[in-house]
This record gives C-alpha cells, structure tokens and sequence, in this order.
C-alpha cells in the first residue's frame, strides 16, 4: 500500500496570535500537576524547603528545555516524529531522530490514559462536596467514602470515560475553534476561581501558617528521594518532553517571541502551582489535618476541611471545578501530538484521529482504574510506599523516566547536533549574551543534571 510521503509536508493551522500560544501552552503547563500533585510532593517533603529546589529545577532546566522544545516544534511545523525527522535531515544526522519524537508521543498517550481517570475523580468530587456530602464528616467517614469511590472500578470508568469525551470533544474541533477556544476560556476562569480560593483561605485563622509552611525552608525534612521528585515535578509540571510543548510550539506564528512566551509560561505554571499551595495549606491546618497527605491531600483532607467550614460545600465544588478546567486544558495538550501525527501521517481527518486516540487512551486507562480495586498491589519506590500497583508503575516510568530521557535528548539535539545557526535564528534572543546563556544551559548544566537524577532513580549511583 502506497503512503503518503512524510517529507510532502502536512500544513497544520496556527494559533491566532502570540497571546493564543501563551495561553494555550500555560493551559498544558498548568494541570493537576500543580493542584494535586504539587501540594502533597510539598507537604510530604519540608514544604520551603522542597519549593526552593523547584524554583532552582524550574530556573535552570526547566525554561531553557522549554524553549528548545518550542524551538524545535516551531522550527519544523510538524507532529514530534515528522519534526525530528526533519530536523535530524535538515541537520544532516540520522533518522534515528524520529524516535524522540515518538517518545513524546508514546509518553503523552501513556500520562493521558490515567491523568483522564484522575481528572474523572475530579468531575465526580465537583457533585460529592456540592451536594454537601461531607458535611461534618470526620476523618475515618471521608477516608471511607475515598476508598469505596476508588474501589469501584465500573463508577471510575463511567467518570474516566466522560473525561475522555471532553478531552476528544475539544480536539476534534481543530486547533482554532477547539484547543484555542477552550483555552481562552478555562484558563481565565482558572485563575479566578484561584483567587476566589485564596480569598476563602484567608478567613481561616490558619493563613499565616499556610504560608509559613510553604515559605519557610525546613531543610532537615528535605531528602536526597525529595530532591528528585522536586525535579521529576518540575518536568511534569512544565508539560516537558512528551511532545506536547513540542506541538503546540509547531502552531506558534514565526513573529512570535519564543523567550517572552516561554518565560510568561513557565512563570504562570510555577505561580499557579504555588497559589494552589497558598489556597490549600491554610485549609489543612485550620482543620487539624496533616499537610503530608500524600496523593489523597485532595481527595481526603480538602472534603473534610470544606465539610467543617461555613459555606464549604460551595467553595469547594469551586475548587473541583477549578481542577477539572487545569485537567482538561493539560488533557487536549496530551492528545493533540499523536493526533497531529494520525493526521499529517495517514490523512485522517481531526475529529476520526481524535475518536481513534481517545478511544486507545480509553482503554489503557482501564488498566489505571483498575490498580485501584481489583489489580490492586504494593511496592517501595525511592522510601515510599506506593499501593497502586501498575497506575504507580505507570506514574514512574512517564513522569520519572520518560520525560527526564526525552529532555537530555532535546537538550542534546538543541545543543550538540543542531546548528548554532539554526537554533539562534530561530530562537531570536534579544539581549545580550542570551543565547550563550541558553546554549550553556542546554549543552552542559540541564542535561547533566537531569542526569544525576537519572542515574540516582535507577540506584546505578547514590549521589543524594
Ligand atoms: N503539565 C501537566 C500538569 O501539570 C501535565 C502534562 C505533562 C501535560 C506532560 C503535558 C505534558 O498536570
């Protein structure tokens, strides 16, 4: 069977504008990753202390990855494979590029099959605190409530299979009317339910510990594991090396800054994530509650808090509200690469490759849902116990290991293999000695030390 020819260059549409770009890509960036995961990695790891080492991560390899992530997507146009092909034939080195790109796209697939079953949890937490549920429950009732919700696979998979819907129902709608319209949307809301939240915080009594607790390093209780996981967020939080950025940099207009939008995006996710925190923390302890409530800070502690407080019900379907829009706006950014290849690759029209993703991402999800119940099991990982067998094996090997290897790649394509020419141009750095600064940052400083981490997880190496 003849195929189509990748090199008979697919022309996808762009963002309407620059604006577009940074909200579309802070809509990636900002995520679940922020509200729930951010939160709890603080919480169980020295609060200060754990967001110093993330501001660092964010600083120093997050953004210049960002930026040669955007690079290359914009430098190509095209879906990450297609991109790295070209770019690999344009730079004269190996095909063998390409599999870089499907790295982030295998990545993408593989995070939005179990961020859809969470982001599900969330959409049924909307209507659990809304309807009062939690009302003066205590601890040992919302811990039940979870674990029955979490163990029944066939509730799960409805919520999962909506999510999904959502997510498809958006991408199939294009770039402009679908990605850019949700995004003009949520994102703005996003922020003012965020604000809202903050508001209701702060007539706790317990604003000012909140802040301490985020605020003030203590660096005893921070570990060599809480280093890595301040990394591995990082990545995950800034929506690295699994294709999205890559794509959505490929719709971005050639007038665009690539630097201002970056900076503008890295700075929006890392505020949100730390706002998520401020909004949070003050809950927690006005409640009596433990801030190291692990992944079920959200699920657990935040419904009992909102059960104890006047007018909880309300803001707390606010705050799930709040997270399904992060949910959604960072889902379409997971599904948007592989469907961009379906598209440019084999000629399907958007809403087909959409139906054909979801539907994929969908069933692989159902193995998630059920890490949860029937398949449940337990294992250590880096002195910390986790209970959700193949869901966790999942979580580690895109977000620990997938996109940690795929950005020493981008760095080392960026740096090493691509033109100095190239990259500047493309780049377009305006103040002086920025693209020296960029060039060292991506040649030397990100990928060796996101390589020590590497090396740490796979215990080759106990640095920490
Ligand atoms: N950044 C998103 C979040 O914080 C998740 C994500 C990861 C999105 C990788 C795109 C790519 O939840």
């Amino acid at each position: 069977m003849a195929r189509k020819s990748p090199d008979k260059k697919y022309v996808h549409s762009q963002w309407s504008s620059h604006w577009a770009f940074i909200l579309a890509a802070s809509g990636c960036a900002v995520g679940l990753g922020n509200v729930w995961r951010f939160p709890y990695l603080a919480g169980e790891n020295g609060g200060g202390a754990f967001v110093l080492v993330y501001l660092l991560t964010v600083a120093l390899i997050g953004i210049p990855i960002m930026m040669a992530e955007v690079m290359l997507g914009r430098r190509a146009r095209q879906s990450p494979v297609n991109a790295m092909r070209t770019l690999a034939a344009t730079e004269g080195t190996s095909r063998h590029w390409q599999y870089l790109g499907w790295l982030g796209i295998v990545g993408g697939f593989v995070i939005l099959s179990y961020y859809s079953v969470i982001a599900g949890w969330t959409l049924a937490y909307i209507f659990r605190v809304g309807s009062g549920q939690f009302a003066l429950s205590t601890g040992d009732s919302v811990r039940n409530i979870f674990a029955e919700f979490v163990g029944d696979p066939e509730r799960l998979l409805a919520w999962h299979t909506l999510f999904m819907l959502m997510t498809a129902g958006v991408v199939a709608r294009g770039v402009q009317s679908g990605l850019e319209q949700a995004n003009r949307v949520m994102m703005p809301a996003l922020f003012v339910l965020l604000l809202v939240l903050i508001g209701y915080a702060m007539h706790t009594d317990h604003f000012g510990a909140g802040l301490a607790f985020l605020f003030s390093p203590d660096f005893d209780r921070l570990t060599g594991a809480g280093v890595i996981a301040a990394m591995g967020q990082a990545f995950f939080s800034l929506g690295l090396g699994m294709g999205a950025i890559m794509i959505y940099g490929s719709y971005m207009p050639k007038t665009s800054s690539i630097v201002s939008a970056t900076f503008t995006v890295a700075l929006t996710d890392t505020l949100v994530a730390v706002l998520a925190g401020v909004a949070i923390f003050p809950l927690v302890f006005a409640n009596g509650l433990a801030p190291a409530g692990g992944p079920s800070l959200v699920f657990q502690a935040l419904p009992l808090a909102f059960g104890q407080m006047p007018g909880g019900a309300f803001f707390g379907a606010l705050f799930f509200i709040l997270l399904v829009f992060a949910a959604w706006t960072s889902s379409i950014s997971l599904m948007e690469p592989a469907v961009a290849w379906l598209v440019e690759r084999h000629g399907f029209i958007r809403w087909k490759a959409s139906a054909w993703v979801g539907v994929a991402a969908w069933l692989l999800g159902i193995v998630s849902i059920l890490s949860f119940n029937r398949w449940a099991f337990a294992f250590d990982f880096l002195g910390a116990r986790k209970s959700s067998g193949l869901f966790d094996l999942l979580d580690i090997l895109t977000a620990n290991i997938m996109l940690p290897v795929s950005g020493i790649l981008i760095c080392v394509f960026s740096g090493w293999v691509m033109r100095r020419a190239h990259s500047r141009e493309e780049l377009d750095i305006r103040f002086p000695r920025g693209y020296n600064v960029w060039l060292a940052l991506v040649k030397y400083v990100s990928p060796v030390l996101v390589f020590l981490v590497l090396l740490n997880l796979l215990n080759v190496f106990n640095l920490f």
